[in-house]
């Protein structure tokens, strides 16, 4: 796996929005993969700019959503659809479209939200680039603490720490208990995956996930095992990788 550090969050999110947009510049019509959260936030804001400079095309390329809170849709602040909206696709004139999957946390019908995922997938995919954080206990999009390394896409129980630490994303307090997920097979069948962790927050479980050994109490060590996974962290995040 490869370990970029950077001085801090804004050269950590300037380098991987270069390599995403590297990725749809070779190939206009790829199937990208972002995370909502805070961490994406800016690189989402400079893939914009970059578009509106012209360095990439934006009019081919394909999205799938990471993963969804099981009870927010498109008008609630704080879910995904919502969020890449409002910092991705909004500020680039494009609207949700049959070249883009978003998980509907609203829907009724869960399975049919997976098997909408999957038959995108089947359709568009593998991924081409999945830009993922990382959570406080290690999670990669909604994929918990003892996920299955070749877990698929489905709906899981949330965390207690995604529960607690989630509550930063509302405007007001939310009872959320579930989350609809890309699974771990699809990270690894991603033909780049990129972590971005940032701040000192992150520097314990960035260590467990980057230098222990993989293990599915700490899912995002899944990415040792993916051929072209690059981690991006700012130097809080990496504080504690030697120690
Ligand atoms: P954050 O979330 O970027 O808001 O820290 C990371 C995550 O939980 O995936």
């Amino acid at each position: 796996m490869d370990i970029r550090i950077f001085p801090n969050h804004e050269a950590m999110t300037a380098a991987a929005a270069d390599a995403v947009a590297g990725v749809i510049t070779r190939k206009p019509d790829a199937l990208i993969c972002l995370a909502a959260g805070h961490t994406p936030v800016d690189l989402m804001k400079r893939l914009v700019v970059h578009a509106r400079e012209g360095k990439f095309p934006k009019d081919r390329f394909r999205f799938i959503s990471l993963d969804e809170w099981v009870g927010l849709g498109p008008k609630d602040s704080g879910s995904c659809i919502h969020d890449v909206g409002k910092y991705f696709l909004d500020d680039m004139g494009l609207e949700r479209g049959a070249r883009m999957f978003f998980f509907d946390g609203l829907a009724k019908d869960m399975q049919a939200q997976i098997d909408g995922a999957k038959a995108f997938l089947a359709a568009h995919g593998p991924i081409d680039v999945i830009v993922l954080g990382i959570g406080m206990n290690g999670h990669i999009g909604f994929n918990e603490v003892g996920s299955a390394f070749d877990s698929d896409v489905r709906v899981l129980p949330l965390d207690e720490t995604s529960k607690t630490v989630g509550a930063k994303y509302f405007d007001t307090p939310r009872t959320l208990e579930s989350g609809i997920t890309i699974g771990m097979r699809q990270i690894l069948e991603a033909k780049k995956a990129f972590l971005l962790a940032s701040s000192a927050k992150k520097a314990d479980i960035v260590r467990q996930a980057l230098k222990d050994p993989p293990t599915e109490r700490v899912p995002a060590s899944v990415l040792q095992k993916h051929p072209a996974a690059t981690a991006f962290l700012d130097a809080g995040a990496a504080a504690k990788l030697n120690g």
